[in-house]
């Protein structure tokens, strides 16, 4: 079972749209301006983008009432079923975006909300990159965000609860080990589904890769023209009106304070060509990144 399986319910609830109306902007600004012209919203005709670890399709829905085609490609079979049902224009497979061939060739990819971070082995993240440059037309963007250590140094560690009538969730972030470099928290859920109380447990680990790590991933994989930006902090409470069951309104703070965005391009022809280009290694435009919680935002 995937980790997120049992988390998907409060996942789609309560964990889209607060983080995709701050991204959204910075990814129509950096990224979908790239783009070609779009279809009609709906999703048929325009851009055809892939939706690396996709979740429950929240983005893809935005994308596809913009007039853009979606493919998602997420690892937890449930996640995947609220994306068909959230987005029946859109495409969504069950895959491991580090061990699964992409579907394509696309004309973009994103990839938000920490997802890369989640994937914990480098070799696997150099996979998941490599796969989805393989999936894409040379020349083609690639958005994505990703955790530094700041973020798992500060606010990963702690704690949230949510109580509703008929359900509850605690999440306990258990640390950072800077040894390591992972993190972990632990998301204890209750459901009255049928008359019964249902309990799950699901412990979800990421792991912080150095914005060197992160550079040298992409640039072997055959991205190129890296920059990091700083977006903004996502820290307010969540509206009382997402969740219609909360008169007082839920104080959702997710862990990163601050966030960055990088910015990658490869020559069309030559897929390893930004190697020699020191200029866009994200490392040596990263001190943004090294000094605060960041998401960093690619394009091949
Ligand atoms: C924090 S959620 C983000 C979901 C979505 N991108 C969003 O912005 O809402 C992380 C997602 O990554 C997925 N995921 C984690 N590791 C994965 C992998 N190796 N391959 C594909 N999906 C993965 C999880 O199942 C989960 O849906």
């Amino acid at each position: 079972m995937a980790p997120y399986d049992d988390f998907a319910w409060f996942y789609n609830r309560y964990w889209n749209e607060e983080f995709h109306s701050l991204a959204f902007p910075i990814l129509e600004r950096i990224w979908l301006a790239r783009l070609g012209p779009k279809g009609h919203p709906g999703g048929r005709h325009g851009p055809h983008i892939l939706d690396v670890c996709c979740g429950t399709g929240y983005l893809a829905g935005l994308l596809t009432a913009a007039g853009y085609r979606v493919t998602g490609v997420d690892a937890s079979p449930r996640m995947v079923e609220f994306a068909r049902r959230n987005v029946p224009a859109a495409k969504f497979h069950v895959g491991d975006a580090a061990r699964c061939r992409l579907p394509g060739p696309f004309d973009a990819a994103v990839c938000t909300f920490d997802s890369l971070n989640h994937i914990l082995a480098r070799e696997d993240l150099e996979a998941a990159l490599r796969h989805t440059a393989a999936s894409l037309r040379p020349g083609a963007p690639f958005a994505f965000d990703m955790l530094l250590e700041d973020a798992y140094q500060t606010h990963w560690g702690e704690s949230f609860a949510l109580v509703r009538d008929d359900h509850a969730l605690t999440i306990t972030g258990s640390g950072y080990d800077f040894r390591s470099r992972l993190a972990r928290c632990t998301i204890t859920m209750f459901r009255l589904t049928e008359g019964v109380w249902r309990r799950s447990d699901v412990t979800i680990e990421e792991r912080c890769y150095t914005p060197e790590e992160i550079g040298g991933a992409l640039e072997r994989a055959g991205f190129g023209e890296l920059e990091i930006r700083p977006c903004p902090a996502r820290s307010q409470p969540l509206q009382p009106e997402q969740d219609p069951a909360a008169g007082d309104g839920a104080d959702i703070k997710l862990h990163d304070p601050g966030e960055v965005a990088v910015f990658a391009r490869s020559a069309a022809a030559s897929r390893n060509s930004c190697a020699t280009r020191g200029a866009s290694n994200p490392a040596t435009r990263a001190e943004p990144a090294q000094r605060c919680a960041a998401r960093a935002w690619g394009e091949r």
